[in-house]
This record gives structure tokens, sequence and C-alpha cells, in this order.
């Protein structure tokens, strides 16, 4: 892809303060030469996420989105580089530079599979609704969809037929290739290209903007696979969007659910709950989960209610707890899923049920019982025994005793004594920021780190670069000095080493080095990271010492045949110390 030259750049970031760009989403206030607020990509009480009109960046402290303007949009409007930077120009009245060929040739892609599918989901409708076969009408009258929620959601009909769409598209002008990038067509190895969607009722998936994007597709009988979803296109990634996202984001409710299906959602919005999403055929990725926490300020988690969808209902509560977003859980009972529900028991005991969903900590506390008989001694041991853990993780002391008496009584054991149980377990969780306890976790959320998967293994060279990078985006003048210093080779882990060249390489040919020149080398996770870089040090920004101290770090790893895979005490200490600073 050729580049946006960096001066147009720089004529975007002048024109969108990041200031004024947060004042449209959160209530910010001044803070010394910083500004804060309650971060709008989590939700939380008490504010974590900081901007720096400085270097017009920022950072939340609490779940590690950062950049500059243009990551802003990406993250807030859920959109790729380009788009962002064409969202900013349109807000700043700024005329976009003219695209190579190469860009244009994208654009026009990804502008082709936008009408590919506007189309189809048209063709699908008409075929559904004026068609010859009716079978699609009659599942959906079976399902008990009334014609406005059909309607509404542009629900569809692929007839069985292997031509039926891709002739159709072929006589609006659309080539073969298009139709297979799109995702509504395929190609067989011998090369002929044939619908991908035959003899099935249609779930168009909708973004944001109002585009239909991709396709869900349901047999009409038993046979398998019952769904069929688009593959990932230039215009749909599977685990970014969200079914029926569209119609929640004006939903009045700022309660969400989350639902497993595409047929349980359209039953709960036709129940009349806007406030439905669902995922589409994955489980629920981070992203979705911070997409969710975008627009609600809560989530009722209603899954299916077998094994498996309790299952998902554990990962889902994750993912949630990651970014912040109370969530409660659905008991449904009588019924496999909310679908079946609304249409035995009517939207009314839908409404009661979602008012009294259990709150996260009951869901684990009645998992505790899975697979045991507390009747017996040795079940009600065990369940005690997993209880007191649950108990110990409530971070609230009141709803903890709340708990503690309801389970005392369940059990017939005293409240006291679980209470000294529960005490010395929380007792001995606080211990675990102990040495030994703190190791394990710090491996483990190195462990986790997928943008730098190498700082596990030099925790202490890593620490190192990190300093140096920062010092670096502090003093971007100083780059040359920089290089002297430490050559790009020195870095041990792999991310760290591409950032340090992108820098040194913008500095070589550019005045000015801002963040926003690294959104084509780097993904947008990426960027939020770096600027954690930028953020962690803003207060005590790394002076020359500490570089050419961080630069020996490196240039003995060098010297060194085998890792340090170990933090020395003193490197623990002083992480240790860091840490309390924050
Ligand atoms: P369900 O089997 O619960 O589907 O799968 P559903 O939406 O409730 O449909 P009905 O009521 O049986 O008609 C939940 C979701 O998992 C995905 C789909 O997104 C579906 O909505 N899925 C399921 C697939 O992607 N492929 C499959 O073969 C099955
Ligand atoms: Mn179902």
């Amino acid at each position: 892809m050729a580049r946006l030259p960096d001066e147009f750049i720089q004529r975007l970031r002048e024109a969108n303060d990041i200031v004024e760009l947060f004042r449209s989403y959160a209530d910010v206030k001044k803070r010394g030469r910083t500004y804060v607020c309650c971060c709008p990509f989590h939700s939380e009480k008490t504010p974590s996420c900081t901007i720096y009109p400085e270097n017009q960046s920022f950072y939340c402290f609490g779940c590690g989105v950062g950049g500059d303007a243009i990551n802003f949009v990406r993250k807030m409007d859920n959109v790729g580089y380009m788009d962002a930077v064409q969202i900013l120009a349109q807000r700043s009245g700024l005329q976009m530079p003219a695209r190579s060929p190469d860009e244009q040739r994208t654009a026009d892609l990804r502008r082709h599979c936008l009408e590919i599918n506007r189309e189809a989901a048209n063709f699908y409708y008409l075929q559904l609704v004026k068609g010859q076969d009716k079978r699609g009408l009659a599942y959906f009258s079976s399902r008990k969809l009334s014609p406005a929620t059909i309607k509404k959601y542009g629900l569809g009909f692929a007839p069985d037929d292997w031509h039926a769409l891709h002739y159709h598209l072929r006589s609006k002008g659309y080539t073969d290739d298009e139709m297979v990038a799109a995702g509504v067509c395929r190609r067989s190895e011998k090369g002929a290209v044939y619908d991908y969607f035959r003899n099935r009722v249609m779930f168009p998936i909708v973004d944001l903007k109002g585009s239909v994007i991709a396709f869900g597709g349901r047999v009409l009988d038993d046979s398998k696979p019952k769904y069929l979803n688009t593959n990932d296109t230039p215009v749909f990634n599977k685990g970014r969007n969200l079914f029926s996202l569209n119609f929640a984001k004006n939903a009045s409710s700022t309660t969400f659910i989350l639902a497993e299906g595409y047929m349980d959602v359209i039953s709960i919005n036709q129940a009349g709950f806007d406030n439905v999403v669902a995922t589409l055929g994955t489980a629920i990725t981070p992203e979705q989960a911070r997409l969710i926490a975008q627009y609600a300020k809560e989530v009722v988690i209603s899954y299916d209610s077998d094994g498996a969808g309790q299952a998902a209902t554990q990962r889902a509560l994750n993912h949630f707890a990651d970014v912040g977003l109370p969530a409660r859980i659905l008991k449904m009972e009588g019924a496999k899923d909310p679908d079946e529900y609304i249409k035995k028991f009517g939207a009314d005991r839908f409404r009661l049920l979602i008012e009294h969903a259990d709150d996260a900590n009951l869901f684990q506390l009645t998992r505790c019982k899975e697979g045991l008989d507390i009747e017996t001694e040795l079940g009600k041991t065990e369940y005690l025994r997993r209880v007191v853990r649950v108990l110990a993780g409530i971070a609230n002391p009141l709803q903890r005793e709340v708990y503690i008496s309801r389970i005392a009584r369940e059990t017939e054991v005293k409240a006291e004594t679980l209470q000294i149980q529960v005490d010395g377990a929380v007792r001995a969780a606080k211990r675990s920021a102990d040495r030994i306890q703190f190791r394990a976790i710090e491996a483990q959320s190195l462990q986790r780190d997928e943008l730098n998967p190498e700082a596990q293994t030099y925790p202490k060279e890593s620490k190192a670069e990190k300093e140096i990078l920062s010092y670096l985006l502090h003093y971007p003048e100083d780059c040359e000095m920089v290089l002297q210093l430490v050559s790009p080779s020195l870095f041990k882990t792999e991310f760290h080493r591409r950032i340090y060249e992108a820098i040194c390489e913008i500095c070589s040919r550019e005045e000015h080095f801002t963040l926003s020149m690294l959104h084509e080398a780097f993904s947008s996770e990426e960027v939020s990271r770096i600027s954690g870089i930028i953020a962690g040090f803003q207060e005590t920004p790394v002076n020359r010492d500490t570089l050419e101290e961080c630069a020996n770090v490196l240039r003995e790893a060098q010297n060194r045949i085998i890792p340090s895979a170990e933090m020395s005490d003193d490197d623990l200490r002083r992480l240790l110390a860091s840490k309390q600073k924050k």
C-alpha cells in the first residue's frame, strides 16, 4: 500500500485535536498538563483514561487502549486505518490526497464487495417474499416471525439453484472475481463459479454504518451444517462484528442482552427488546466484548441452557471482566434457548428473567455444585471448598457477607465457620502479592502477551528496550544519538525492534515524528501498546543515564549465551516498585 504523505497526516492531526475528539464521547476534566476521563472504550466509574494534549495522544491504564486521534477513530468506529483517516478528514473538512493505483484498486474492491452484498440481500429478500418457492416464507412463519420482523432484518431466501444469485449479479455487471471476493459465490477446483448459499433462509449481517457486510444462511430442515456463514472478506471479519448491533446501538436501554444465535436475537427483538446482539458463529472475542462495552453499561448473557452454553457463558464472563463490563447471567428453566422461552412463556416473563438475572458471582457459586451430590458429606465438603474460593474472590465485603449467610443456610454450616474460611482465603489471596505468587502472575501475564511473545523469555532486556523506546518517543530529535548508542540488532524482542526501526526510519526522513506516522506499519492494538510505552514513562521520563544503562543491558545480553529467563531479585524489586508508583 502506498503511504499517505506524512505532511497530510500532520495536517490531519492539527485539524483534529485529541481533547476535542474525546469531548464528544466523554466528560473530560483537566488535571495539570493532562486531561482525564472515564474511558469510552470500557465501562468504568473512576477515570483511568489520560489524554496528553502535548503529543496529541491518549492511554487508558484500565484497558490498555491508546494512541492518537486516528487510533481513537479506529477503535471507536471499529474501522480500518484508511477509513479512520477518511472519517477524520471529513470531520475537519480536509481533502483526501489522491490515491495510488494500488489503493484505488483496494478501495474499489471494498466498494464492490459492499454493493454486491447489498444487491444479494435485495435478491434474497425478493426471492423470499415474491419468489415461486414459498418454503422460505413458510419456514419463517413456522418460527413465528412476523412480516414486520422479516422486513426489519431484511431476511431472505437463497433458492435451491447453483447459479440463481450468480446470474443475477452477472446481469448487474459484476465479475465472477468480485462475487467470489465478496463471499457470496465460490469457485470450484475446476474454476466454475457457483452460489455459496443455496436452499437456505438468509440472515444479512449489517455493520454500524448500515451496510450489509455478510450473511448467515440456515437450512430449512435438520440437515448439516445447520448454518453457513460468510468467511472473512475485504469488508467482513467475523470476530469484529456483532449481529444486530446496528439496532442495539440505538436502544434506549444500556443493558445489552448477548444471545447465542441469529434466531434468538430476532425472537428477542420481535418480543420488544432492541438491545440484543449475538456473535457470528464463533465464541465471543475480546474485541467483541470491548465493542459491547462501548455501547452498554451492563450485559446479560443469555446463552443456551445446555452444557456447551454454560461453558461459553464462563468464557464470555472472563472477557467481560477483562473490559470491566458488569455481566449478569440469565437462567432459563423449561426452555433450551430464549427463542423457545419467549414462544412458550411470552415476552413479559422474559423481561422478568432479564430483570432478575443472577449476577456473575451467583452463577459461579451455582456452578460449584456441578458434578457433586451435596447431600453426601464428601460432596458437601468439596462444594464448600470450591465455594470458599469463589467467595474470597468477591471484592465487596457486604456482598460477600450476603452470600456467606445464604450458603451457610443451604449447607447447614455455621456462618461464622464459613466466614473464617473465607477470611483465611482472602488473606491467602492478599499474600499472593508475595514474591512466588508475583512471579507466577507475572509469567502468566507475559505469556498472554500476544503482541510481544518474546518478552517472556527476555524480561530484563524487554524492559530495557521499552525504556529506550520511550526515550526515543519523547525525544525523537535525539534519534541519531540513540542509534549510535544502540543498533537495532541489539534488540532481543522482534516487536520492540520493529518499533525501534520504524521510528528511526521516520526520523531519518521527517523533521517531526508523531505517533500518527506509525499506522501504516502497525495494527491498532500495536499502536495502543506503543502509546502505553509513552504513557508509562510520562511522569518520570527516561533520562540520558538510564538510556545508557539500558544500552548496556542489551549489550551485555548480546555477550551472554544463555538468556536470563529468571529475573534477579533486584529487578523484581524494581518492577514491584514501579508498579506501586502507578
Ligand atoms: P444454534 O444452533 O443455537 O442456532 O446456534 P439458532 O440461532 O438458535 O438457530 P435455530 O433456533 O436452531 O434455528 C447458535 C449460533 O451458532 C452459529 C450460528 O451463528 C447460530 O445462530 N452456528 C450454529 C453456526 O455458525 N453454524 C452451525 O452449523 C450452527
Ligand atoms: Mn435456537
